[in-house]
């Protein structure tokens, strides 16, 4: 279901408020130089990704990166793939950017625009190997949960992206969201649990800079990782 309202507009609660952080001058370089190359715009359509990456390699979508360094080790460890990370944060789109430079990487693209109406029209049904979101915004706020990414019907959405065999693999330190999401994927049609409730820690993710400031608080970090089920 894509989640347009009835009069055909996206959702106006949005799941991210973009936060003022300034890019730092080689993020503002990296952007420049490089966002021609690596960056898709957001159209209504849906991506042809072997014309995109160049190779029919398997794609893996990443809602949310962040400053994307966990994504540029994962892309750097895994060149037989391909990944297409997916954010609003001006910054750290700037820092994946430089890390893409740094690292030689040429597996990796992204979409600067909102991962739910990137969903809704540009991923092709039954295209990924993957989907990743790592310590989504957690929303505490009771009146805040609305605005929470984990949750149908978009998770129905996600589900619909996956090939057969194909996982999600969502991680958080918040956990109030752990469970709710672990409810929302649960009753998510298409989606099946890999473990009885979370999962074990996945030793090949990398840390982010989120997972750091969660553990410095003593949040307990959760993993749920998903399967698609047949119908
Ligand atoms: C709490 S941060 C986590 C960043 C990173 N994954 C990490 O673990 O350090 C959540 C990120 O998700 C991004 N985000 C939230 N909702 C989004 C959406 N609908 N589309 C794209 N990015 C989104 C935010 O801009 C923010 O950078």
């Amino acid at each position: 279901m894509l989640p347009l309202s009835t009069d055909g507009a996206f959702r106006e609660i949005k799941s991210y408020v973009l936060r003022a952080g300034r890019s730092t001058a080689a993020q503002e370089r990296a952007y420049a130089a490089l966002s021609e190359k690596f960056i898709l715009p957001f159209t209504p359509d849906p991506i042809n990704f072997s014309a995109v990456f160049g190779n029919t390699r398997p794609v893996t979508a990443e809602i949310g990166f962040g400053m994307g360094i966990a994504t540029a080790i994962i892309a750097g460890a895994n060149p037989g793939k391909n990944y297409l990370g997916i954010e609003v944060h001006r910054p750290g789109i700037g820092r994946l950017l430089w890390e893409i430079e740094r690292r030689s990487l040429t597996n990796i693209r992204i979409i600067e625009h909102d991962a739910v109406e990137v969903f809704a029209r540009m991923i092709p049904n039954g295209s990924l190997e993957g989907i990743h979101i790592f310590f989504p915004d957690p929303w505490p706020k009771k009146r805040h949960h609305k605005r929470r990414l984990i949750k149908r019907p978009f998770t129905e959405t996600l589900a619909q992206k996956l090939k057969d065999g194909a996982y999600l693999y969502m991680v958080t330190d918040w956990e109030d969201y752990a469970l709710w999401a672990l409810a929302e994927l649960c009753a998510t049609s298409g989606l099946s649990n890999t473990y009885q409730d979370f999962a074990p820690p996945q030793s090949w993710r990398p840390e982010t800079k989120f997972e750091r400031k969660g553990l410095a608080k003593n949040h307990v970090v959760r993993e749920l990782l998903f399967t698609t089920k047949d119908m």
